[in-house]
This record gives structure tokens, C-alpha cells and sequence, in this order.
């Protein structure tokens, strides 16, 4: 059994992406600009966008966090989007989510342009991935999935995948990539009937779900690659969706929570966001 080192990995994405952004500057005597906007102060979302301005400085890109009042109205927030989403100097613009109850998340994102949806969650590239196109940016934790995949050299073409979640940040784009390598896919969710039944096939399971110890070592074939992309915060821990302990005496990899598929979320974001930055200085 090997334990997937996601600090690691991204690390090395990193060390490399580090590189690319000294030339890219050397080149265009310009950095990547990321802007992130924030609604309101979910406590979550705080350290998400905090880890993705610390990561962006260490790597050499330009951020800056837009903070926006729990309060604020979806005209006002569009205005705040669309202001960005039109100017000529920013590469990636992405809004953290969830947002406020009483904001439209759908219509929000919409403003931002294919060109510069970091996140891989306009209609336009989740099209290009469906599509298998390979011009798209793609959601980062998907990507991070499947780099952390290649990266320990696991064979995906015709293997079963079964992802367990179906949500659009997550389950649909990774079962999509996982298709795109020649996997066999099956998508279960919170309806599917006999959900062990089906995930005891799974050559490669992918959770994703957000509950904790949802997959139980019972529900694991022999030999499985587990991939663990779900996160339950509990009185100040976090944990996945596999119940760790027991999956890892019968898998041959598995991702562990915190330190698995979690670190490769952020360094794919700068990647999309280097390679918006690549794709503007050839367009502008
Ligand atoms: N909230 C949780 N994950 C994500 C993500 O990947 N992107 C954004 N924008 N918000 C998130």
C-alpha cells in the first residue's frame, strides 16, 4: 500500500510552475494577475482564499482578494464581477463559493469570460471538457486528481472508475477526465441504490461526497486506488469521506485527509491561472 503524498506532488508542480512564471516575466516583464472575490466571512472560505494569495505570491503571480460585505445586493456584486471580467489586466477572476444564501451563484458566474474562469466552471469550459477539446481550463481539484493519478504512474485506460458525488465543483468533471483516459465510469450519488454493490468494482473510487466515513473498508475491492476529495471540519479537524484505517490495509493507493488531493487544489489554480496569462499575452 502507498500513500499518495499530495504535499508533495504539489510541491513539484510548484518548483515547476515557479520557473515557467520567471520567463513568462522575463518575456512579457509581467506577472500573472489573479483576482479572488469574497463574499461575507465564511470561515472556510476565509483559509481558502488566504492559501490562494500565499501561493500565489510564492509562485510569482499577482493577487488580490476583492472582499465584499455578507450584505451586499446581486446587482452590486455583478457590477463588482463584471468590472474585472471586462478590464484588460487581469488573467484570472474567480468568485469563492458558496455564496450568501440571498445571492444568485449561477448568475454571478456567468460574468466571468471563458478566458478568465480559472476555476474551469463556465458553461463555456465545462462544454470543452465535456467535449474532450483540450483548449479548456478545467476545474482545479478534478485536475488535481487526475495529476496525482499520473504523477504515481497508475494505469487508468480501461479501468472501472465509480466517482461517488455528482456535483459540478467535483463529481461530473472528474468522471468526465476520468473518461477522458479511457476509463470506465460510473457516477453514483445520494439516490443510487446499492451503493456498495457498486463501488466493490471500482478499480479507482473516487469519493466525493463530504461525509465523513460515508465510504466504510467493506465498500473497497481488494487492490483499489481510493481517491479521498471529501472534507467534514468537525471541532477543528478535518476529515475525508474514507474511514482511513481500515480502507488502507486492502488498497494498493490511497489519499489521505488532510495532505492528499486537498494541496493539489490551490497549485492547479495557478497553473490555470499561469496558463490564462500565457493564452491573454498571445490574444492582447
Ligand atoms: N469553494 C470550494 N471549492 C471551491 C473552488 O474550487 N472554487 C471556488 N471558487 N470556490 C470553492
Amino acid at each position: 500500500m502507498q500513500i499518495i503524498d499530495g504535499k508533495k506532488v504539489s510541491e513539484f508542480f510548484r518548483e515547476d510552475l515557479k520557473s515557467k512564471i520567471t520567463d513568462f516575466y522575463a518575456e512579457s516583464g509581467r506577472r500573472p494577475r489573479l483576482v479572488v472575490i469574497i463574499v461575507g466571512n465564511d470561515p472556510a472560505s476565509e483559509i481558502y482564499v488566504s492559501n490562494k494569495a500565499k501561493a500565489a505570491a510564492e509562485v510569482g503571480i499577482v493577487s488580490e482578494t476583492v472582499r465584499l460585505n455578507e450584505t451586499i445586493g446581486q446587482a452590486e456584486l455583478e457590477n463588482v464581477i463584471w468590472g474585472y471580467a471586462k478590464d484588460d489586466i487581469t488573467d484570472g477572476l474567480l468568485v469563492q463559493l458558496p455564496l450568501p444564501k440571498h445571492l444568485n451563484a449561477e448568475r454571478a458566474l456567468a460574468l466571468i469570460p471563458d478566458d478568465k474562469d480559472v476555476d474551469g466552471f463556465s458553461v463555456g469550459n465545462t462544454g470543452r471538457l465535456c467535449r474532450f477539446t483540450g483548449d479548456g481550463i478545467y476545474p482545479c481539484t478534478p485536475s488535481g486528481i487526475i495529476q496525482l493519478l499520473k504523477y504515481y504512474d497508475i494505469p487508468l485506460s480501461g479501468k472501472r472508475a465509480v466517482v461517488v458525488g455528482r456535483s459540478n465543483i467535483l463529481g461530473k468533471p472528474v468522471a468526465l477526465m476520468l473518461l477522458n483516459e479511457d476509463c470506465t465510469v460510473t457516477v453514483c450519488h445520494s439516490k443510487t441504490k446499492n451503493l456498495k454493490e457498486i463501488t466493490l468494482t471500482a478499480d479507482i473510487l473516487v469519493s466525493a461526497v463530504g461525509k465523513k466515513n460515508v465510504i466504510t473498508a467493506d465498500m473497497i475491492k481488494d487492490g483499489a486506488v481510493v481517491i479521498d476529495a471529501g472534507i467534514t471540519r468537525e471541532s477543528g479537524k478535518i476529515y475525508g469521506d474514507v474511514d482511513f484505517t481500515e480502507a488502507a490495509k486492502k488498497v494498493s493507493y490511497i489519499t489521505p485527509v488532510p495532505g492528499g488531493v486537498g494541496p493539489m487544489t490551490i497549485t492547479m489554480l495557478m497553473i490555470n491561472t499561469y496558463q490564462v496569462a500565457v493564452n491573454h499575452n498571445e490574444k492582447r
